[in-house]
């Protein structure tokens, strides 16, 4: 099949999008839905695993009727928003209550329980993980503790993250995990071959419920005919923020890369050998082919597209994500103003679940420019204290690889740069998370022989050099450091 295309899912956190590939990671087509986020109390954040489904569905249809017919696509490779958390009841595949959504703060007090009852260095030892409501184990937990009809399931009880949710939707009742999104449930240790028996004693997850844990590339199973109009096999499996690491060609250990999506998530890989970290970031399961495994060390942060979204929807400051650009250049600096976007508390390094947002410096003369601007500048300052981490972890990144919706925001791209004193590189194509998946793909589907050869044909990289003066640097992360304390009480 020397035409033949691959079709990929990216069920994201407010989007989920179907796309078709070329073979050599070109990106033909794109349907797009949005996803909605329910926020029932402060710190929860809901979706319904109906629509993460139809709506997936109907993206890929879309995407099945312009590649001329599921005869045309050699295979499917999905990537996803990671730790959230669906239950479903295997006899009828109904979900039993709505999906937990990773950013989603309800198990702070669980969690903190564990970590006063000093669980965290085992946890953290064999994980990688530190405790936090991030990770799927605790959203497990409490759904079982608080929704009925999830308790009463019994042995029907199913418990997945979303590629496990749509994997056993497309197929008509396959439960799998790949071994990315499975590290991040917090329930696999990251030299674990399966489920740790005693990490789901301890969080009183049920094994059963559970999927089988799968390599992020190979031959999984088939959609259902009807569906699609064609048995396509599932041939790539990966967690978003292993897929776009994929997708930047970051395979080996060099430099790292940052997803500028919903949250921003940077992960440099440590190749084969298990990553560690003295200094809050996560080690994390990159990809896993024969059951032989690569990892990378992750720094993730909870707030960054999500913050633009906040300023457009609920504070009404922008119309649309494109206007900050253009609002931040309108300005000469931030106006004294500076912004810690800790809307669903602070993610790493700081691990701060109760953290709030604060907005500092306001005066008469604040416009909304200044407040876009600092919105923005956020963005830097959470990298860099990142990067800080990964420096001290012995991990320090020789260059920075964007991708991601707010990548494409140049003035951030010129930020990056200029607060990390770092070269940052672009590809033409920043949807690399889809592309890793694309590559995942065409890899399980044998139409290449390795995830090398599919990573050789790679976009051209446009470079961001770094042009701040030191003192203007210094100033910046002065004033970041002062909100973080206050927000933070001291540590
Ligand atoms: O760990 C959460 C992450 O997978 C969500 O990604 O792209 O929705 O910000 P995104």
């Amino acid at each position: 099949m020397t035409d033949a295309r691959l079709l990929v899912l990216d069920a994201g956190t407010t989007s989920t999008r179907a796309m078709l590939y070329t073979p050599d990671g070109t990106r033909m087509a794109t349907a797009q839905r949005n996803l909605g986020q329910h926020y029932p109390r402060p710190g929860w954040v809901e979706q319904d695993p109906i629509e993460i489904w139809a709506q997936s569905l109907a993206c890929a249809r879309d995407m099945v009727a312009q590649a001329g017919g599921a005869d045309r696509i050699a295979a499917i490779g999905i990537t996803n928003q990671r730790e959230t958390v669906i239950a479903w009841d295997k006899r009828n595949g109904r979900p039993l209550a709505p999906a937990i959504v990773w950013q989603d703060r309800r198990t702070a007090d669980q969690c903190r329980a564990l970590r006063d009852a000093g669980h965290e260095p085992m946890i953290q030892d064999r994980t990688g993980l530190v405790i936090d409501p991030y990770f799927s184990a605790s959203k497990m937990r409490w759904l079982i503790d608080h929704e009925t009809a999830v308790a009463q399931a019994g042995d029907a009880l199913a418990l997945g993250t979303v590629e496990s949710w749509l994997v056993w939707n497309l197929t008509g009742g396959l439960h799998i995990s790949d071994a990315s999104n499975a590290s991040r449930t917090q329930l696999l240790a990251l030299d674990g071959a399966n489920w740790d028996r005693d990490l789901c004693d301890l969080f009183g997850v049920p094994v059963a419920a559970l999927p089988d844990i799968v390599d992020n590339e190979g031959d999984f199973g088939a959609a259902s005919p009807g569906l699609l109009g064609g048995a396509i096999r599932i041939c790539g499996l990966a967690g978003d923020q292993q897929s776009a690491t994929i997708g930047q060609g970051c395979l080996s250990p060099g430099p790292a890369k940052a997803t500028l999506g919903t949250g921003a998530f940077i992960l440099a890989p440590t190749g084969t050998v298990l990553p560690r970290s003295n200094n809050r970031l996560l080690g994390t399961i990159l990809r896993q082919q024969g059951g032989r495994r690569h990892y990378a060390l992750e720094g993730s942060i909870f707030v960054a597209g999500s913050l633009i979204k906040w300023l457009r929807d609920e504070l009404g400051l922008i119309r649309a994500a494109q206007e900050t650009e253009a609002l931040a250049r309108s300005v000469t600096d931030n106006g004294g103003v500076s912004l810690l976007p800790a809307l669903s508390g602070l993610g790493a390094p700081h691990w701060r679940p109760e953290a709030r947002g604060v907005i500092a410096g306001l005066t008469q003369g604040t416009t909304r420019a200044h407040i876009v601007r600092a919105a923005l500048e956020s963005m830097a300052h959470q990298v860099h204290d990142l990067a800080g981490a990964f420096a001290a972890d012995g991990a320090p990144w020789t260059n920075l690889r964007i991708d991601g919706g707010m990548s494409a925001n140049d003035w951030i791209a010129q930020d990056l740069a200029d607060i990390l004193n770092l070269t940052v590189e672009r590809p033409a194509d920043v949807e690399t998370t889809a592309r890793g998946a694309a590559m995942l793909a065409a890899v399980g589907a044998g139409l290449h022989a390795s995830l090398d050869d599919a990573a050789a044909a790679m976009p051209i990289r446009q470079c961001f050099k770094p042009r701040m003066t030191a003192p203007t640097r210094a100033a910046r992360l002065g004033n970041w450091n002062d909100i973080l304390r206050t927000a933070t009480g001291g540590s």
